[in-house]
């Protein structure tokens, strides 16, 4: 966690007040019905999750008990034997309650003009065709179905489709690459990978068809591909026998096909998600259908206030939990209209956002800090052209919003008025844990706010004090623990029952891996990972996982990877190299170590700085001390902690030096390069005048 956010944190004191307007329509109306709300769901919570799942989810069968829990194991099972179907929740059953027509899905295209719009019943009718195509492929309950596309209706449909087989998706995010790519279908062993010819980003084609060729000659379990066409790329390599275009399968249904639902066990997998594990393999999130999709809906109504009017959009890629939840289970499920862009904030203007919520009446808008602070670097002039005043939630996710974002997002989007729900969770949790409502609480800029009802989440000490609760000392800050199940924790880490155990293993309860503090009105401030995890611009990514890329490379002796704050993307990556005896390191080193990063991981894990040192900061035992590093990435040097214990603690100012050097881009290897060779120091004129000597 970064000073900065400390001293933040320690001197932020304004508060806002939730509108009166829209309060007495809202589904929790007031700081009084959240506090009860709250108290019932903690003296019996079975009660209180059966009744959110009988309200908000359609069950072919109810279940024996609301939740099996086994301690010892950290195995908690909901809604034991009941019978449901997500596809069905999503769309069948609106169809016949009156919202056949209504726009389950609007999808706006990078370019303007591209705008689909699905209705339940079209949703219902392209669903259905894409689960007989599935199945023509024999993909059976249970088998795992790739997705790694744009943000393009068919990502929607294809979920919708698996949910409906009882297939397991697991959406792979587009801007992953190889690597990325590889171990994630190999771990899911997925029969189908679905994708498109290509992906847009900001005016460009991003090849996707061909990116997955090659990873797919290491994933023996892929017998089919089925490729969307979408970006009008040409020459798309088809492999006979096994790729297959979307289009041609899919004409084979007719549109008045239907496809039963799957009947679904309540702890049937949904899906499978990955996400950076600390080992440096990605941990497979698996979510159960009956827990997750109650769990869904639930906060979805609750957080966002959703209505049946409203038009409501999530930005996140669904290749991620957000999307997945907010973008498409949770809305889909409640019956309300989710919107999906293609494109990006800033381009072809940095006006997209506004130009959007203009053109569709946008009334939720669930972003991201990342997004916030780079508009608001563009400028006031952009939402102010643009008649903003059918918003009425504001939502953040995915990193802590200082509060001079949140500031701006209330005061220049929200015309000061709209409630900021900042909603803390995590990929393992399914939905938001911290999060207020936006008719009930009074908001604090940079502070989550409290614990939804039936989360059970404290604030415990760290190593010194093993297991102890501070909960209620004020101002300590500790680990984020969750001390009681919810319906939306994962099933389990596919594949990996050790990692699953491991997020027990501290402290007997979930550990999320964050750091928190509660202030003395009880509200709960972020302050980041804990874990090897650096969240850049939203994302999690694993140092594991970077590190082991930077390891591959001939010339790398050992490779460290910390975060450093980053001014738009809150956390940036910042990796520390030492080459092998006697290997020189030039720009090509530095290329190809980027480049390596790139291509095995995606450009969202593209470190910020690379800086070549001579030693790493070592242990007697000779284990690197990333906290140090971390502190100098920072610019801290001051504060560096104990240097004595260092095997050689001199390396240190060699660092910091280096350091110096490389945000200043100048080469960083003090030693070599504070004595330059008189023949470099020459000025180009001497050196000259030398030459025609
Ligand atoms: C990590 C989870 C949850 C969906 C997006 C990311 C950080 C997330 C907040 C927030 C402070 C937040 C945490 C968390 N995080 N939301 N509102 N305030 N931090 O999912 O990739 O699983 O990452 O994102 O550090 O552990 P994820």
């Amino acid at each position: 966690m970064t000073q900065e956010r400390i001293t933040t944190l320690l001197t932020e004191n304004r508060s806002y007040l939730p509108p009166e307007h829209g309060k007495s329509s809202a589904w929790i109306s007031g700081t009084e019905e959240a506090r009860a709300i709250c108290q019932r769901a903690l003296e019996d919570p079975d009660d209180f999750w059966a009744a959110r799942a009988t309200q908000l989810i359609h069950w072919y069968k109810r279940w024996d008990k609301v939740l099996e829990a086994d301690d010892a194991k950290h195995k908690y099972r909901w809604f034991t034997n009941a019978k449901l179907n997500a596809s069905y929740n999503c769309i069948d059953r609106h169809i016949i309650s009156g919202r056949r027509n209504k726009a389950a899905l609007i999808w706006q295209g990078e370019k303007e003009m591209d705008v689909r719009c699905f209705t339940y019943q079209m949703l219902y009718t392209e669903v259905c065709r894409v689960a007989h195509a599935l199945t023509s492929l024999h993909v059976k309950k249970g088998d795992r179905v790739a997705l790694y596309m744009p943000m393009i209706p068919e990502l929607v449909i294809s979920m919708l489709a698996c949910a409906r087989i009882g297939a397991i998706h697991t959406a792979i995010f587009s801007g992953y690459a190889e690597g990325g790519v590889r171990s994630r279908i190999q771990d899911s062993k997925a029969k189908v990978v679905i994708t498109a010819d290509g992906v847009r980003r900001a005016g460009s084609i991003k090849p996707l068809k061909a990116n997955l060729d090659p990873i797919l000659e290491k994933c023996p379990s892929v017998a089919y591909v089925l490729v969307v066409q979408h970006a009008g790329v040409e020459n798309v390599t088809m492999v006979k026998n096994r790729d297959i275009w979307w289009h041609d399968l899919v004409e084979d249904f007719t549109l008045d096909v239907d496809f039963p639902c799957a009947s679904m066990d309540a702890n049937d997998p949904l899906f499978l998600l990955h996400t950076s594990g600390s080992t440096g393999k990605p941990a497979g999130i698996l979510h159960s259908t009956g827990g997750y999709l109650t769990y869904a809906a639930h906060t979805s109504q609750w957080i966002f206030d959703m209505r049946d009017d409203d038009v409501y959009w999530c930005t996140a890629d669904m290749g991620w939990i957000t999307g997945h939840t907010y973008g498409v289970y949770g809305p889909l499920s409640l019956g309300a209209t989710t919107l999906m862009f293609e494109g990006v904030p800033t381009y072809p203007k940095p006006d997209r956002y506004w130009r959007i919520v203009e053109k569709f009446r946008v009334n939720i808008l669930y972003t991201a800090p990342t997004v916030i602070r780079s508009l608001m670097r563009m400028g006031d002039d952009w939402p102010e052209r643009y008649d903003l005043r059918t918003l009425r939630v504001l939502g953040s996710v995915g990193e802590p919003i200082n509060p001079e974002a949140w500031e701006w997002f209330h005061n220049v989007i929200g015309a000061g008025e709209l409630p900021i729900v900042d909603t803390w969770w995590q990929t393992e949790a399914g939905g938001a844990m911290i999060s207020p409502f936006p008719y009930a609480s009074k908001l604090k800029p940079g502070s989550a706010s409290f614990p939804l009802p039936g989360i059970d989440a404290v604030v415990m000490g760290d190593a010194k004090k093993d297991g102890e609760d501070v909960s209620h000392e004020n101002t300590k800050a500790g680990h984020l623990v969750i001390r009681k199940p919810w319906p939306g924790l994962m099933l389990g880490v596919y594949n990996d029952e050790e990692k699953y155990q491991s997020y027990f293993k501290r402290f007997g309860y979930f550990d999320s891996g964050d750091g928190a503090e509660i202030d003395e009105d009880g509200y709960f401030w972020i302050l980041g990972r804990m874990d090897d995890n650096i969240n850049v611009s939203g994302h999690r990514l694993s140092t594991a996982e970077i590190e082991a890329v930077l390891s591959k490379n001939q010339y790398v002796s050992e490779a460290a990877v910390v975060s450093m704050p980053h001014e738009i993307k809150g956390e940036a990556i910042y990796v520390y190299v030492v080459l092998k005896d006697g290997v020189e390191w030039t720009d090509d080193i530095r290329k190809a170590l980027k480049d390596a990063i790139r291509k095995n991981i995606g450009a969202l894990a593209s470190p910020e700085y690379i800086q070549f040192v001579d030693n790493m900061p070592k242990t007697q035992s000779g284990k690197i001390i990333r906290r140090m590093l971390r502190k100098i990435a920072g610019n801290v040097y001051d504060d560096i902690g104990d240097t004595t214990t260092l095997a050689k603690p001199e390396v240190i100012d060699e660092i910091i030096h280096g350091h110096k050097n490389v945000i200043e881009g100048k080469p960083e290897m003090a030693k070599r390069y504070d004595e330059p060779e008189q023949e470099e120091a020459k000025p180009e004129a001497e050196a000259k005048e030398e030459k025609k000597a």
